[in-house]
């Protein structure tokens, strides 16, 4: 499918006024996105986990205005008017504008709020990006009422790949890939597909908890942190392995062979700090507390029989990966030995999710 797909024809109805509300949830990425193109292109394909219960509300409301010479949004967290985000969305309105040609035809106001603390150091862009981009979908759909579901969905992820790349994973569940693999059909650089495989039992209902080491804002944006990709020594092999990586989760998803599902996880978040490391400049997410938690849960699967494994982003924070008939004994691990790492013993318990909905 191609960019000009997106392009809407003319609208054949009328909205005057009216409001949407969508939540839509985080996702944690297995095979990790690290590195862009134009456009947010990625420079290889990623593979996520949608979560349940880290997730944005947002509600659109909107009213038509006569004057179209400019973009018109106020936006709200938590009923606190928070012009700090307009640049962000302005420059999102910029970008989708060529696809969504109504956006200056209306007065907005953008009602947001996370089911996750605001400061977690959880990014709130891939659920919040994605709720929006739902929301104007479905303005969309009333001004066009041949949308159909299929692409309601595609060109939602489309335009939240805009926003924020991981943004494009957040709309389904439970599995999802975004940038085009070779054995994955209907994979795209565009948007968010969901995972087309057989997925064993061993990761039905997987459990994340995440543990909030450090909840101060991000040292380098990730804007900053995949522009740091170009020119970077190590790009193309890195690129290749996440290739690789993705064609071997394949059949471990499939064959639910959890140790397998271990390295590459583990790997995956090491190799995208380990590019941090190594870009000029180079900077270190991970905090003494994040590698201390690393080594503890080493510890643990050593002497247990455990398939505990950790995954990190773009930050000091750890999501611990778990399976579901792990959960009691694991809780009990993180209580007693982790818990410690978290600032202000701080933790937050997700697990895999089925995307977006409407309100
Ligand atoms: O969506 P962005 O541009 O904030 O990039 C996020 C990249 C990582 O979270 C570090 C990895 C990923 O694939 O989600």
């Amino acid at each position: 499918m191609s960019v000009q797909q997106f392009i809407p024809k003319p609208y054949t109805a009328s909205v005057k006024n009216g409001s949407f509300k969508w939540s839509s949830p985080s996702n944690i990425a297995l095979v990790k996105y690290w590195g862009k193109k134009e456009d947010q292109i990625p420079e290889n394909p990623s593979l996520s986990f949608t979560l349940s219960d880290c997730k944005t509300i947002t509600n659109l409301i909107f009213s038509e205005k006569q004057n179209q010479d400019n973009f018109s949004f106020e936006v709200f967290l938590d009923d606190d008017k928070k012009d700090d985000f307009k640049p962000k969305i302005e420059t999102f309105f910029k970008r989708v504008e060529v696809f969504l040609p109504f956006l200056r035809h209306y007065h907005f106001k953008i009602e947001t709020s996370n089911t996750f603390p605001h400061s977690s150091g959880i990014a709130s862009s891939a659920s919040g990006m994605s709720a929006l981009a739902l929301c104007l979908m479905s303005l969309e759909k009333a001004l066009n009422n041949e949308v159909s579901d299929e692409f309601f969905i595609k060109k939602a992820s489309f335009l939240a790949r805009l926003g924020s790349g991981s943004a494009c994973r957040s709309l389904e569940g439970d599995t999802v890939v975004w940038g085009h693999h070779n054995e994955i059909k209907g994979s795209s650089d565009l948007f968010g597909t969901k995972y087309p495989f057989e997925v064993h039992d061993n990761f039905k209902n997987y459990q994340d908890t995440i543990l909030l080491v450090d909840k101060g804002e991000k040292q380098v944006s990730s804007t900053v942190g995949h522009n740091l990709m170009h020119g970077h020594p190590f790009a193309s092999k890195r690129f290749s392995q996440a290739h690789k990586n993705l064609s071997n989760l394949i059949t471990i998803l499939n064959d639910g062979d959890l140790d397998a599902f271990i390295k590459i996880v583990e790997s995956e978040a090491l190799t995208l700090h380990a590019m941090m490391m190594t870009s000029m400049p180079y900077f270190i997410l991970m905090k003494p507390n994040t590698i201390e938690i690393i080594y503890k849960i080493w510890g643990y699967r050593e002497t247990s029989n455990s398939k505990i494994c950790f995954t990190l982003d773009a930050g000091a924070n750890v999501h611990v990966l778990y399976p579901e008939y792990e959960t009691e004994s694991v809780m009990k691990f993180i209580k007693n030995e982790l818990v410690v790492y978290c600032q202000n013993g701080h933790y937050i318990c997700d697990k895999i999710g089925f995307g977006a909905k409407q309100l």
